[in-house]
């Protein structure tokens, strides 16, 4: 009878699987390829110099898109189909930048109807794939074969395309694949003939893997990276891996593969070590011996034990004295590797980049070439304001200069493995890398994690990266991916990850608990708070009780002073393991708050390996000049500007929170040293006392700053309050008294009130009061907890200058340490503050808080004629509780001082 029940259970869930009709690969788990060829590392072979057997794709195809797989046409892949009335669009391209589909920006769930593994069951009817169920892209172009490619094998190469695709060449389906983020290769010699050749592609947005790519990003369709088809003899160096360590050693183990039944007798692999002048080293081996085909129980034994380890070693070299590989001194070799025929010519060529260095961890501490090194990270996100996900070399090369100007040494590529370029460029230029795997369950949290029927899906992302990216020095950690809970198929990932590579040490931040597994060789954690105290609105003062917003974040440095953690890491001395946050400094708008406190906890405890930011650009998309975010294309569901987190801009245009953290990473282990600002000389000019009086009359009470998104944050907990007490239009008790020109404000904070953003006056003056002058700190913004790159001195700017274009408007332009101010016009009218004894803070902006607060875009804002000059006795820090903890109490305004503000004005 229970079997029966079972059975009957069984055969329905088979016939749902079917209810919708058809059964389709990409909405099957199982399913992750046909005919694709096993992962490799990344290279081109060639023959005489590089690229000569390579012919790229990338360009303009055919293309047809539909909002749903049903609406493409069948048989487009037929080679007398008629395409000709169809547009065209470039390859690498993302549709809904180029005016297919609508771009969803989604946090954290997925925007299709979840059930795994389908993708296409019926949402809400307000989403956006209701009607864009699965967008579909079909593609079509010709090519022709080069000659001398009659002979051999012919490879077709997809760097990325989201999320699954078939592929046909001329006529005849040459393979299907998924994982938007790591390359498919397909053998297609025995469909490709002389002369033109015809290549059919069909692109589906979501697919059972999209399961996995639920990164909080825009969710872009298309191929975004290359495509290309190489060509190779019929015996070929298939795959390299390369080990290359401090004390000189240079393994290498090769993979062939033989085709026509060739054996790969007589075929031997050289390898060279060059400096580019001098050669090295050198070694060679026998094609055939490697290839085994005949299962020799002999070399088994050597190269693939019954009992322990495979042999990694098939060549061995050593170099005497190696310039070591660093992101200080990215010293790098040439390997060059040749693959000579019986008759010793040479039949392919292959380079690869070498950088000898060592990674331990040793007392806690991850060691590369011996060195304690601290991470200096930045989280990024591969993501251009105008072509989406599409990375062109300048855009990586200009976010590695500046990475590299603001003492950024580390990143971590969040969240899946990035184009092969830029790993190039970071070998090059010394950037250490953390290699993420495309693997991100966040709307189902740990389910798929714990579900043995997801673990080949799971494995085959780490596998890809693994294999694809082994050879790059830059690469420090691979990263089990993020935001998927914990389960064995993570666990899974780890081991295959610390058998095929003992080199480096995993890390995932989802491998919590007491202790942390031990499949993580680093403690890993998000959003951490400093050993201080916080601010916690709406708690009685002394009471132990914390606000839910800060109590949810860890405090790192107790992780690090906790005894009895053990890393099992082949690479370690078993000592404890570092700890690491992998995102911190949550950089959402005007933010950035009391970034020094972290490095001066990360600096005191060597246990504390450093940090990535969270993160690096922000992911706006812009349209005729305006800068959107999530929901400005109708899309749902969406979560706005969430996705606006960078410490640069989207088109790259540098912040404060940048030059903070050049500041702050650029400081090293010594203490930050607090600059004081000097006492303020008394000015000798007399003022005209109408003038005086005329401004008096004007001068208000002022205690509301626009909301920063940090103020706003995951509870709305400041800002809330700051509306529920009309904060923007309340005016405090204030006493004035003058003495001439020195004027003494004195406030009372009445005790209703939550905590103030600032405490001062407002004064408004003509909008040609434009040209500004001031003693304080510069040149760009800063606040109490944000101030390290910004020295007292004398600064010169504009009040247009003065307002920094975050994506949403929010407060920006404030000054700490001020002794002076002074602004003029064209005509030169003047008017200059100064301070009496304390020296204040200050802003001159072209907008009121109130009018910023009431604009959601940067584009909306208007000048409103008027200059906004706000002094002020106390102002609250920023914090991080954008996503992360809230602002240091030490930052905040004290409610029970009594605050003064004297100032000098003078005309
Ligand atoms: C983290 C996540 C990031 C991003 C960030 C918030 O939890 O890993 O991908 O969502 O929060 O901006």
């Amino acid at each position: 009878m229970k079997k029966t029940i079972l059975n009957l259970i069984a055969l329905t869930m088979v016939v749902s699987a079917f209810a919708n009709g058809e059964h389709h690969d990409w909405e099957d788990n199982h399913v992750l390829q046909i005919n694709r060829e096993p992962a490799r590392a990344y290279f081109i072979p060639y023959g005489e110099k590089q690229g000569d057997r390579m012919l790229s794709l990338n360009g303009d195809w055919q293309f047809r898109w539909t909002k749903t797989p049903e609406g493409r046409i069948k048989d487009f892949w037929h080679t007398d189909f008629d395409a000709s009335g169809w547009k065209t669009l470039a390859v690498p391209a993302n549709w809904e930048v180029n005016g297919y589909g609508t771009p969803i920006y989604v946090s954290a769930g997925y925007p299709f109807k979840i059930d795994p593994p389908y993708v296409t069951r019926e949402p809400k009817k307000d989403w956006t794939t209701y009607e864009e169920r699965n967008p579909t892209g079909q593609y079509r172009r010709t090519f022709t074969v080069p000659v001398g490619w009659q002979e051999g094998q012919t490879f077709l190469r997809f760097e990325g395309v989201m999320s699954a695709f078939y592929v046909w060449v001329n006529g005849q389906q040459a393979g299907y694949s998924q994982g938007s983020m790591e390359p498919s290769e397909f053998n297609v010699t025995r469909y490709i003939k002389t002369g033109e050749n015809q290549i059919a592609v069909e692109v589906y947005k979501y697919s059972d893997g999209s399961y996995l790519e639920d990164q909080d990003f825009w969710r872009f369709g298309g191929i975004h990276r290359d495509v290309l088809l190489y060509h190779t003899p019929d015996v070929r160096l298939r795959d390299v891996a390369v080990r290359a360590s401090m004390d000189g050693t240079l393994q290498i183990n090769p993979q062939f593969s033989v085709y026509q039944g060739e054996t790969g007798e007589g075929y031997r692999l050289v390898a060279t070590l060059t400096d580019g002048l001098r050669l090295l080293c050198s070694d060679s081996i026998a094609a055939d011996e490697v290839l085994d085909l005949d299962h020799k129980a002999k070399r088994m034994n050597e190269w693939y034990p019954q009992r322990g380890h495979r042999k990694f070693n098939r060549m061995d070299m050593k170099v005497a004295n190696p310039k070591l590989w660093s992101c200080e001194q990215p010293n790098l070799y040439t390997l060059l590797l040749e693959l000579n025929d019986a008759k010793g010519q040479t039949v392919e060529r292959v380079t690869q980049q070498v950088g000898f260095r060592d990674i331990n961890i040793r007392n806690g501490q991850l060691l590369i070439n011996g060195q304690p090194i601290k991470i200096r990270g930045v989280n990024r996100h591969e993501h251009d304001p105008y072509t989406a996900r599409v990375m062109t070399e300048e855009r990586m090369l200009q976010d590695l200069r500046l990475m590299k100007e603001a003492n950024i040494n580390a990143v971590r590529l969040a969240h899946y493995p990035n184009c092969p370029r830029w790993y190039e460029l970071c070998d090059s230029m010394g950037m250490y890398l953390m290699d993420e795997a495309d693997c991100e369950t966040h709307g189902l949290r740990g389910t798929l994690a714990s579900t043995s029927d997801w673990g080949e899906a799971f494995l085959d992302r780490a596998i890809r990266m693994a294999e694809r990216d082994k050879n790059h020095p830059s690469i420090i950690f691979w990263s089990l991916g993020n935001e998927s809970g914990y389960g064995p198929n993570h666990a899974a990932m780890s081991a295959w990850l610390h058998e095929f590579d003992p080199t480096r040490p995993v890390h995932y931040e989802g491998a919590q608990g007491d202790p942390d597994p031990s499949t993580v060789d680093v403690i890993s954690r998000f959003y951490p708070r400093v050993k201080q105290e916080y601010l916690n609105p709406g708690i009685p003062e002394g009471s132990d009780a914390e606000r839910a917003e800060n109590a949810r974040w860890e405090r790192l440095l107790e992780i690090a002073e906790r005894p009895g953690d053990r890393c099992t890491w082949v690479g370690s001395d078993g000592g404890p393991r570092p700890v690491l946050t992998s995102e911190y400094a949550h950089s959402m708008g005007n933010a950035l708050g009391n970034f020094k406190e972290y490095w001066d906890e990360i600096n005191s405890n060597p246990r504390m390996l450093g940090g990535f930011i969270w993160d690096w650009v922000d992911q706006g998309i812009i349209r005729d000049g305006k800068v959107l975010y999530g929901g400005d294309f109708g899309d749902k569901p969406n979560l706005h500007a969430f996705c606006m987190n960078g410490i640069v801009l989207s088109d790259r245009t540098l912040t404060p929170k940048y030059y903070e953290v050049q500041a702050v990473y650029g400081n090293g282990p010594k203490a930050f040293a607090e600059t004081k600002a000097p006492k303020p000389k008394a000015s000798k000019t007399k003022a005209p006392t109408s003038y005086i009086l005329h401004l008096r009359s004007s001068i208000k009470p002022q205690v509301y700053r626009a909301p920063t998104d940090n103020d706003k944050s995951f509870g709305n907990w400041l800002a809330k309050d700051w509306k529920r007490c009309g904060l923007d239009t309340l005016t405090i008790p204030m006493t004035t008294e003058q003495d001439g020109n020195e004027f003494v404000f004195t406030f009372e904070i009445p005790d209703t009130l939550p905590p103030l953003p600032r405490l001062g006056i407002l004064i408004e003056l003509p909008r040609e009061y434009e040209q500004l002058t001031w003693y304080g700190r510069g040149p760009w913004d800063n606040y109490p907890d944000r101030k390290v790159s910004c020295p007292i001195g004398l600064w010169k700017s504009t009040v247009s200058e003065q307002y920094v274009h975050y994506p949403r408007p929010q407060d920006s332009g404030n000054h700490e340490d001020c002794t002076m101010i002074e602004l003029k016009t064209k005509k030169g009218k003047r008017l200059r503050i100064e301070a009496v004894d304390e020296p204040f803070s200050f802003s001159a902006l072209p907008y009121s808080a109130q009018y910023l607060a009431s604009k959601t875009h940067d584009y909306e804002l208007e000048d409103q004629g008027n200059t906004y000059l706000s002094i002020d006795c106390a102002v609250m820090g920023l914090g991080n509780s954008s996503c992360g903890p809230g602002v240091l109490k030490k930052y905040t305004i004290d409610k029970n001082k009594k605050h003064q503000l004297r100032i000098r004005i003078l005309p």
